[in-house]
């Protein structure tokens, strides 16, 4: 990433003006912004985001392999909910050669348990490309949601797992919904548990 478009980003971090930030990489357009984050997404997506959450009574999020964590900061401050973010590789993220950081990062440990995963929360996964941490993850969440944010069919790009391919070892996660970030062919997609699914969503519906 340029130094200018990291300062920008930076400066607008510092005033905590996060719709500025937001507009950096309006059109989703910038290959430079894309080093700092994946997805920038619209501001339908994280109303899309608070929308489902409160649909199925999550309280916040806590986001899987979350980077420097700037699309944890956009979702906190579009929905007022809480956002924890997980990352590996402790001494590197510590070190003088890392990104910034927008959020405090949390590490992982090399087997996850189940208390390190809010189970008020959605498990959210951006850009996520370590399969069989994946799995470990899910398996260890109690909760109701988990969220997967990546490429579609068409795009030329690749995450394991994919919205629409996720691959889940049982077959009670069910898609509930998505939506397109803005038109870059990624996708949100929420997945709820089968339980849930037809409960809450039912009665939120009525
Ligand atoms: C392609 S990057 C996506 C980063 C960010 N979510 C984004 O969208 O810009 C995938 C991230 O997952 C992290 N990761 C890989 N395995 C992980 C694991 N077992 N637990 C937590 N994070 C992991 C990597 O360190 C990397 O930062």
């Amino acid at each position: 990433m340029t130094e200018s478009i990291l300062q920008t980003v930076l400066q607008f971090y510092h005033e905590n003006r996060w719709e500025e930030a937001l507009k950096v990489n309006k059109n989703s357009d910038n290959l430079e912004a894309s080093k700092v984050l994946w997805v920038w997404p619209s501001l339908m997506n994280l109303r899309f985001l608070k929308k489902k959450c409160l649909e199925f009574q999550m309280e916040g999020f806590v986001s899987l392999g979350c980077g420097c964590g700037l699309l944890e900061w956009f979702i906190h401050n579009a929905t007022g909910l809480p956002v924890m973010g997980y990352e590996i590789n402790e001494a590197w993220w510590k070190s003088k050669y890392s990104c910034p950081q927008f959020i405090p990062l949390n590490f992982s440990p090399e087997i996850p348990d189940s208390s390190m995963l809010n189970s008020k929360c959605a498990l959210l996964f951006c850009y996520f490309n370590n399969r069989p941490a994946f799995l470990d993850y899910v398996k260890c969440y109690k909760g109701n949601m988990v969220i997967i944010i990546g490429p579609g069919e068409g795009s030329g790009r690749h995450t394991d797992p994919e919205p629409f391919k996720p691959g889940f070892d049982s077959p009670e996660w069910i898609l509930n919904d998505y939506q397109e970030v803005k038109d870059t062919k990624d996708y949100v997609a929420v997945y709820v548990r089968k339980q849930a699914n037809r409960m809450l969503g039912w009665v939120f519906k009525i």
